[in-house]
């Protein structure tokens, strides 16, 4: 595991965004794994202004999202497919074809369907280069959320009452908030294979350290990570050090 430590948020934005644009550089036909949530806004922010002047190209990219509410219409402001078009793919060169994320408006009889549907999609991409993912309070990765077991494929989840806490906040009305989601699992963020980490911030010193522990869990499933080959932890002084 590579371990970057950063001053604060804006230098961990920065740096997210060059390790992005370092790939997409190297490989103008690369697949992201993209992540929505408070710490990736930054990257996303630095992205744009890279490609604004000139230095980035992402037509040939292709991206996959982590996550989406279940049910949500992609319309709607508080979905992550609106967070995506808002921070990124509206911003930028990408092809609307080339972006994807799960769909959040199927119903929950369909949704197992489109979680398959959504693994073969990746699986025909190549696999993902390079996967951006924050990390939950408690230790969740995607909605990949702490509990006895966790999933390999792409799979609907009950929200823990953790998530529902940190996330309802963000809807004008918390109660709106939906309970389940679609998450990408374990296989697909493991196949990628560069693996980016993003932390920031106080709150999130435990999930970090219990990522760096030994100890591996499902109790704490990004302490997993630590088995992947190409793991980079970017994340600032107050979630390393407490
Ligand atoms: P955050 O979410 O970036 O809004 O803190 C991260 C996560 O829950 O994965």
């Amino acid at each position: 595991m590579q371990i970057i430590v950063c001053e604060n948020y804006e230098e961990l934005s920065r740096k997210g965004a060059e390790l992005i644009a370092a790939e997409v550089k190297s490989n103008p036909a690369a697949v992201l794994g993209l992540a929505t949530g408070n710490t990736p806004i930054g990257i996303y922010r630095y992205l744009v202004e890279s490609y604004n002047k000139g230095e980035l190209d992402f037509s040939n990219v292709k991206t996959y999202n982590l996550d989406e509410y279940l049910p949500i219409d992609p319309t709607d402001e508080n979905s992550y497919c609106a967070f995506m078009h808002y921070h990124l793919w509206d911003k930028v060169n990408l092809k609307a074809e080339n972006c994807h994320i799960p769909a959040g408006n199927v119903g929950m009889e369909k949704a197992a369907a489109e979680c398959a549907a959504y693994d073969k999609q990746i699986e025909a991409a190549g696999g993902i280069d390079l996967q951006l993912l924050g990390i939950g309070r408690n230790g969740h990765i995607g909605f990949n959320e702490p509990g006895d077991h966790l999933l390999a494929g792409t799979h609907a989840v009950e929200l823990t009452e953790s998530t529902m806490a940190a996330n309802g906040p963000l809807f004008e009305n918390p109660a709106d908030m939906p309970r389940h989601a679609l998450t990408m699992g374990m296989g697909a963020i493991f196949a990628a294979k560069k693996v980016l980490l993003v932390a920031n911030g106080k709150n999130k010193h435990d999930a970090v350290m219990g990522l760096l522990a030994d100890e591996i869990t499902t109790a704490l499933p990004a302490s997993l990570l630590k088995l992947h080959q190409n793991l980079i932890l970017l994340c600032d002084k107050e979630a390393y050090n407490g």
